[in-house]
C-alpha cells in the first residue's frame, strides 16, 4: 500500500472516514499493526510500562523512547509514525521541546511527535510545526501530568473543565497541530469538540464521535495475565495472552515427555557416516 502522510490523514477526514490508530513499541508490534493496515502508529511513552515494566511513563528516557521509535520505524512501511515525547524533554521552554523532536525524528526515525498539553504548549507546538516536523497534541486525561491530576481521572465532566478542553483544543489547532488526542473525556464533549475544530480528532476513552480512534495495542490485544486491571475504554479484541499459554505450556509438556523434536524436526546423519563415527 502506498506510505500514509499527513496529506492521507487530511483526505480521510475531509472524507469523514474514521482514522484508525494503535500504539507499537518494537519490530513484531510494528510489523502487525502496518501489515493490518492501521494508518498511524504510535511509539506511545506508555511503553514504559507495557514493554519495559515500569511504574508509570515518568520514568522512561528519551534513549529508551529512541532504540523503541526506531524499531518500529523499521517494521512499518505504510502507516504515519508518531513519537511521544517523553516527560522531562519539552516542558522546560519550546527550544528544548524542538531539539528533542528533531532528535526524536533523526535518531527515532518517526514522522512526527506526539506531547501532552493544550493552550500552556501552544508556543511549543508553534516551534516544533514552523521547524517543520509535524506535532500530535494530547489533551483531556495526560498521563504525564497523572500527580497534579490526583489520578487517572476523566477530564471534562464539569461544564468548566469541558470548557478546558474546548479552549485547549482550539488553541493547539491554532499553534499548527495536525490532530490531537482526547483521552477519558466525556462523548459528549468529544463531540462537540470535534466538531468545533477543523483538525482531526483521536479519541481514547471519548466516545465515537471522534475523527479516529487509538488503542493500546497490548490492551486490545488482551496480551497481559488476567486479573489485570483495564480503563473502561478498552475493548479486548483478542486473547493473546491465553494463546501466549497454551503454545508455551504444550511445548513444556513436550519437552519434558521428549515427544519434541520429533523426527521431522531433526538433522539425520547417513547410516554409513554414522558407523564409521561410532567406531
Ligand atoms: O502512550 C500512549 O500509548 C498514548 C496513547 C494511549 C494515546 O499516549
Ligand atoms: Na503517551
Amino acid at each position: 500500500r502506498k506510505p500514509v502522510t499527513i496529506n492521507t490523514l487530511q483526505t480521510l477526514y475531509r472524507k469523514n472516514e474514521p482514522i484508525t490508530m494503535i500504539t507499537a513499541h518494537d519490530f513484531p508490534s510494528a510489523h502487525v499493526a502496518d501489515h493490518a493496515g492501521m494508518d498511524m502508529i504510535l511509539v506511545g511513552d506508555s511503553l514504559a510500562m507495557v514493554a519495559l515494566g515500569m511504574e508509570d511513563t515518568s520514568e522512561v528516557l528519551m534513549e529508551e523512547m529512541l532504540l523503541h521509535c526506531r524499531s518500529v520505524a523499521r517494521a512499518t512501511k505504510g502507516a504515519f509514525t508518531v513519537g511521544d515525547l517523553p516527560m522531562g524533554t519539552y516542558e522546560i521552554a519550546p527550544e528544548q521541546a524542538l531539539e528533542s523532536a528533531i532528535r526524536m525524528v533523526k535518531e527515532g526515525r518517526v514522522k512526527s511527535i506526539k506531547l501532552e498539553g493544550g493552550q500552556e504548549m501552544a508556543p511549543t507546538i508553534r516551534k516544533i510545526t514552523t521547524a517543520g516536523i509535524p506535532v500530535l497534541a494530547h489533551i483531556g486525561l495526560t498521563p504525564q501530568r497523572q500527580n497534579a491530576l490526583g489520578g487517572f481521572r476523566v477530564q471534562g465532566k464539569s461544564t468548566a473543565s469541558a470548557l478546558k478542553v474546548l479552549d485547549d483544543a482550539l488553541a493547539v489547532q491554532e499553534a499548527g497541530a495536525f490532530a490531537v488526542v482526547l483521552e477519558a473525556v466525556p462523548a459528549e464533549v468529544a463531540a462537540l469538540v470535534t466538531q468545533e475544530l477543523s483538525i482531526p480528532t483521536i479519541g481514547i476513552g471519548a466516545g465515537n464521535g471522534c475523527s479516529g480512534q487509538v488503542l493500546v495495542q497490548i490492551d486490545m490485544l488482551g496480551n497481559f495475565p488476567p486479573g489485570r486491571f483495564l480503563p473502561k475504554f478498552v475493548k479486548q479484541y483478542g486473547n493473546v495472552w491465553n494463546e501466549s499459554m497454551r503454545a508455551i505450556q504444550a511445548y513444556k509438556t513436550e519437552v519434558k515427555s521428549r515427544t519434541y523434536p520429533a523426527p521431522e524436526h531433526t538433522y539425520p546423519m547417513p547410516k554409513d557416516e554414522f558407523s564409521e563415527f561410532e567406531r
